[in-house]
Order: C-alpha cells, then structure tokens, then sequence
C-alpha cells in the first residue's frame, strides 16, 4: 500500500498535540500544520461578517472568496485575505465558534482540500482531530495524543493565563473543554476519534521531553518500515 508522508497527530484539545507536533516538526525539519488554526481562522471571518454559523450561513461563495495563507512564519502562521489572524484565532471564545463552524460539511470539506494540497511539496507534521482518519487515512505514521481532562483543562487555563486572560476559573475551562470534546467527538461529519492504526499515547504523567523523544523515534522507526523519504523544510 503506498503511503501518504505525512505524521497525523489526532487528539482533543489540551492533549498537547500542538505544542508537541511544533516541536517534532521544528527539530526534525519538517513543516508544521496546525488544522484547528484552519478552523478558527474561518470562523472568525464569518463572525466579522456576521454571518450565522451554518450551513446556510456559510456558503460556497463565501469559501470560494477566501485566500488562506498558511506557515509565512511563527508571527504569520494564517492570513486570510491579506489579514493576518494568528493572534486573533487564540482568544478564548473563537475557541466554541471554531467548534461549530467544523460541523459544517462545505468547510470540511474546503479545508480538507487545502490541507491536502500543503503536502505536495514537504513532509508535514500535521495535527487536528482527523487528520488519520478522514484527511490522510494513509499517513505513513498516525499517533493519537490524550491526557486527562483535569490535565488539559489546567494546561489550556496556562496559555490563557499567559496571554493576559485572567476571569477565567479552572472550573470554567474543566466545563469547556469537556463540552468541546463531547461536540467534537459525537458529530456525524469526520469526528473526533483514534485511527485503528495510530499509536495512543497518555501524556497525563509524562513530560514533555519525553513525549517528543517518543514521537521522535515513532516518525524515524516508521519512515524506516515504511520507506518513506523525509522531504525537510530547510
Ligand atoms: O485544535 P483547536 O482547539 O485549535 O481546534 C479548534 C476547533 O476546530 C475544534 O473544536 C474542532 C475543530 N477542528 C476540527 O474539527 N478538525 C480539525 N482537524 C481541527 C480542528
């Protein structure tokens, strides 16, 4: 079966699948795709627009008008149309409306296909929550990233926290999360959930040094078996 040069990282958010799919790609020379960024980047765009979050709101003119720009750099992770956003997308609530405008099936759609089209040229690292199972079913290496959810409420409450936010409680962010993994995971349009052939790893008890050793020698073991070439970035 060939295979798709791509490492597909699943995994609910908080799983700290961002952060260690940043950092796998960075330190092998791979390029680093962040989906969820996709997502949110469009529904802040529709939100400006006041459009409604469905799929009457959100047509296939108004996809069809938005050129996204993906990985200029770290500051300009994703622009649409000449708009840079990569600040923007991490406020606290894009988080929700990004949630609902997923479950669209013509956004699913629209961003598969230039997720798709991001892998012709590079290996990517890409990470969201189907990316082994609906966007690469045959990504040479699949993992699927989790942790507990009083850990990933408490580790999202620490990026809020360090970009300013400071009302929340982590109460507040324990309900969120667990009301976001139940939409993400329980809609009928490409839901959250492990790929039967991808790696399931708990990231509860283990530090982030050792989570990316471990990716590290996964992706290298994988691309051995497989025989797949690392096309690097730089
Ligand atoms: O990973 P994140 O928190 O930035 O993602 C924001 C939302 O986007 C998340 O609630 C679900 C959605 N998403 C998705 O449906 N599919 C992806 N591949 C990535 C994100």
């Amino acid at each position: 079966m060939t295979c798709e040069a791509v490492v597909a990282i699943d995994g609910p958010s908080g799983s700290g699948k961002s952060s260690m799919a940043k950092n796998l790609a960075e330190e092998m020379g791979l390029l680093y795709v962040d989906t969820g960024s996709m997502f949110r980047a469009l529904a802040l765009v529709a939100k400006k627009k006041g459009l409604p979050l469905t799929s009457e709101g959100i047509t296939s003119d108004f996809l069809n008008s938005l050129e996204i720009e993906y990985g200029i750099s770290e500051n300009e992770l994703i622009k649409v149309n000449g708009e840079n956003l990569t600040n923007s997308i991490r406020d606290h609530q894009v988080s929700g409306l990004a949630s609902q405008i997923s479950q669209i099936s013509n956004v699913r759609d629209f961003l598969r296909g230039f997720q798709r089209n991001l892998v012709k040229m590079k290996t990517c690292v890409m990470e969201g929550r189907d990316i082994g199972t609906v966007v690469f079913p045959k990504a040479f290496c699949k993992i699927y990233l989790t942790a507990s959810d009083e850990t990933r409420a408490l580790r999202r409450l620490k990026q809020l926290q360090e970009k300013g936010e400071t009302t929340l409680e982590l109460s507040d962010v324990l309900r969120d999360v667990r009301k976001r993994d139940e939409d993400d995971s329980k809609r009928s349009l490409a839901p959250l959930k492990q790929a039967e052939d991808a790696l399931f790893i708990d990231t509860t008890l283990m530090s982030t040094e050792d989570v990316l050793e471990k990716l590290k020698n996964i992706v290298l073991e994988k691309a051995k078996i497989r025989g797949v070439e690392l096309k690097k970035v730089h």
